[in-house]
């Protein structure tokens, strides 16, 4: 496969970005894509709204859209920024890497930003997987991202039914050992349109921000990631029902805990589910609307300006970076 170095697709690494985050308290938002709309929804949503941005896809994202594919239309997307004549920055980033191989094959084709998932190992395992890839990441000047504590739901086909929050005693010694450049951490989100099991008008469990708490104070001003934190807008999912779909108890974080995160250390916000749903529930109105209709452009054009709107909501009421870029 071509070498590709990220400074020449036009796009940076996660380290001034968390900087300025950290300093101004607000969360840079980190939206999963697969495909050209996707991506052109998330990249207009952020030059629309001022906001930077970390592009993410997961390994089997990466298979889908072609590894050897994939950096060129994210070179697309850096362009169409540059084209609408507004200044973002723009990182690429592999979510919940599991090898070695696949993170130095991300460096090695124009990434700018990689995570270890080793979160499912043993406490060492993880620390000495995680520093093999921080080693060839930083040669390289790319940012990695760790993770200590299991997240319940899916992560990149690895599907776990409850979570382990984090440990704060943990953290030091894992950020010393390792030398990652930022830590994702379980307090009680999780991956999916079903983070909770909720009766009708129960409220769900707050974030366990005690334990944010706790690792702030044990390592201060380090960059945190919050993983699974889509909302799972009601509306969606209402919309979804409504024409032809089937999601049932669909769940997500309330926005005003993303809010209180976005303020604290806190400095990336995954949100893939959102944008699936927002996407989705366009689509299924399209087709139930107009049956006859068969001209992708017709239901992927609509969900993309749906996901438009949904990336500038969050970027201005939720995360707070609209306009930091
Ligand atoms: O955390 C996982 C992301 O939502 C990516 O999911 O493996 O289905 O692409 P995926
Ligand atoms: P959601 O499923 O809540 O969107 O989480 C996405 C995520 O954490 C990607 O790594
Ligand atoms: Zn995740």
């Amino acid at each position: 496969m071509e070498v590709l170095n990220y400074r020449n697709l036009g796009l940076v690494n996660t380290r001034e970005m968390f900087k300025q985050a950290m300093q101004e308290g607000y969360a840079v938002p980190a939206y999963n894509f697969n495909n050209m709309e996707q991506l052109q929804g998330i990249i207009m949503g952020c030059a629309e709204s001022g906001s930077p941005v970390i592009l993410q896809v997961s390994g089997s994202a990466r298979k889908y859209a072609d590894p050897t594919f994939l950096p060129h239309l994210v070179t697309g997307a850096v362009k169409m920024a540059e084209a609408l004549g507004v200044h973002i920055p723009i990182a690429l980033h592999l979510d919940h890497g599991n090898s070695f191989e696949l993170a130095k094959s991300c460096i090695d084709s124009g990434f700018s930003s990689v995570m270890l998932d080793g979160s499912h190992h043993p406490f060492e395992e993880n620390a000495a997987l995680t520093r093999q890839v921080v080693e060839y990441a930083h040669e390289h000047d790319v940012t990695v991202e760790g993770e200590l504590g299991v997240l319940a739901g899916v992560e990149d086909e690895v599907s776990h039914e409850v979570s382990h929050y984090t440990r704060p005693e943990e953290v030091e010694e894992f950020v010393e050992k390792t030398g990652v450049d930022s830590l994702a951490i379980s307090i009680g989100t999780s991956h999916g349109a079903h983070k909770f099991k909720v009766k009708p008008g129960e409220e769900v469990p707050p974030l366990r921000f005690d334990i944010l708490e706790e690792i702030e104070r044990r390592v201060p001003g380090f960059p945190i990631v919050l993983h699974g934190a889509s909302s799972v807008e009601p509306e969606y999912v209402k919309m979804i029902n409504a024409f032809g779909g089937k999601m049932e108890d669909a769940v997500g974080i309330p926005e005003d805990q993303l809010r209180r995160a976005a303020g604290s250390a806190v400095c990336k916000i995954n949100i893939d589910s959102d944008g699936r749903l927002a996407m989705t529930a366009v689509i299924r109105k399209v087709f139930a609307e107009n049956p006859a209709e068969f001209d992708p452009r017709k239901y992927l054009g609509p969900a993309r300006d749906e996901l438009i709107k949904m990336v500038k909501y969050k970027n201005e009421h939720v995360l707070g970076s609209a306009g930091k870029a």
